[in-house]
């Protein structure tokens, strides 16, 4: 069998980067079996990027702080196309529309995209269709498993349904695991929502600032990559998302600012769980309707004897309703975050690239 040679350019050596190189290293041995060899010769943080034919290895954090440089994406290009490697990957382990904005230049110079940062696929349509234009206009290939559900395999099965003529409805979930830890423990326990809040923040679950959690922005943002997935000319305006924050502790409100005055969530909360019936919990639920085209973010009340209302800890979950498999939904649940899922979920993409290259 012949040897594929695959060369990724992380950009973003953070919780999820860092991770990746660890799992790539680890993982050395099982690409050879397959007859696959993965190097890593640019690794790059916002500032400074380390160049090596080799690839890096295990030294690389001590390599990166002595021997990297401040660089531009012309001199990543220029590197690659210098060194003539063979099946780049341009690999966004960022929250960075930088890094998106230079998407088209790398495709252009022969760069397959993976992406775990979720901006690309949530930028008005007309960027969404471009970027898929000059894919197709380079036969390059773009993968995005992480962008919802981190390692779940979401994506991958709503297009493979769709693209097999399935008729979906439906796709419902919870599709955050800080969000799914809070109601799952504030609907399961006698406790006033500040705290279980700030116990989610403690075991790092949610953004420094939780109001990043509690808007519903990501949710939505998630919602809105599965409806295009399955062909929907949806924007981010169109996603009806109920925040969790109270107006008043919005805007112009500090994150310092917020976490002082968290106790102020206790009662509109604890409100929420008067209205409940017996047997039902809160869910904090993404949905969209493919039969209507609408997307909704929203705190729901759900039956505990049903996928979403049995969910524990932080797992995310997605049913999605399909003809071929009747009332009853496909359901998914696993771990929707976290740094090791994620970089496994974005080494499976990588993978996938070996399929489609010599
Ligand atoms: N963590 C998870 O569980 C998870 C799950 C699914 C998806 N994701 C997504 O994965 C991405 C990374 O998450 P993370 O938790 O690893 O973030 P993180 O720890 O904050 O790391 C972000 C990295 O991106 C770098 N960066 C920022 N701007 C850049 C630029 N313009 N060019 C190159 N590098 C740049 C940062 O470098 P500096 O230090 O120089 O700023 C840093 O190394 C995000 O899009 C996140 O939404 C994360």
């Amino acid at each position: 069998m012949q040897s594929k040679e695959i060369n990724i350019v992380l950009f973003g050596i953070g919780n999820v980067g860092s991770t990746l190189i660890k799992q790539v290293q680890a993982a050395k041995e099982t690409f050879a079996k397959k007859n696959i060899r993965v190097n890593i010769p640019i690794i790059a943080n916002s500032t400074t990027a380390f160049f090596s034919k080799e690839g890096v290895d295990n030294g690389w954090e001590t390599d990166f702080s002595k021997l990297g440089v401040p660089y531009s994406i012309l001199d990543v290009v220029e590197f690659i196309n210098g060194k003539q490697l063979p099946n780049v990957v341009a690999v966004d382990a960022t929250a960075s529309q930088e890094v998106v904005n230079n998407y088209v230049l790398l495709i252009r110079n022969g760069f397959h995209i993976v992406t775990a940062n979720k901006i690309a696929n949530t930028l008005d349509i007309e960027f969404y269709t471009a970027l898929r234009t000059a894919l197709k206009q380079y036969n390059k290939r773009f993968f995005y498993e992480t962008n919802v559900g981190a390692g779940l395999p979401i994506i991958e099965t709503l297009r493979s349904l769709n693209a097999s003529g399935e008729k979906i409805s439906k796709v419902r979930g919870v599709f955050s695991g800080s969000l799914s830890y809070i109601f799952n423990t504030f609907s399961a326990e006698e406790r006033p929502f500040s705290e279980v809040l700030t116990e989610a923040s403690d075991l790092g679950y949610t953004e420094p600032d939780a109001r990043e959690d509690l808007s519903g922005n990501d949710v939505a943002r998630k919602l809105l990559i599965l409806a295009r997935e399955l062909d929907l000319q949806k924007e981010f305006t169109d996603v009806q998302v109920d925040s969790l924050i109270p107006k008043k502790l919005n805007g112009k409100t500090t994150a310092t600012q917020f976490k002082q005055r968290v106790k102020e969530l206790d009662e509109p909360f604890h409100f929420e769980k008067t209205k409940l019936k017996e047997g039902q919990v809160l869910r904090y639920v993404g949905e969209l309707s493919v039969v209507d085209e609408t997307l909704d973010v929203k705190l729901v009340p759900e039956s505990k004897d049903s996928p979403i209302g049995q969910l524990k800890g932080a797992d995310s979950l997605f049913e999605i309703y399909a003809e071929s498999y009747g009332d009853q939904p496909l359901v998914i649940q696993g771990a929707g975050a976290g740094k090791e899922v994620t970089a496994r979920g974005i080494i499976s993409d990588i993978v996938k690239l070996t399929d489609v290259i010599n």
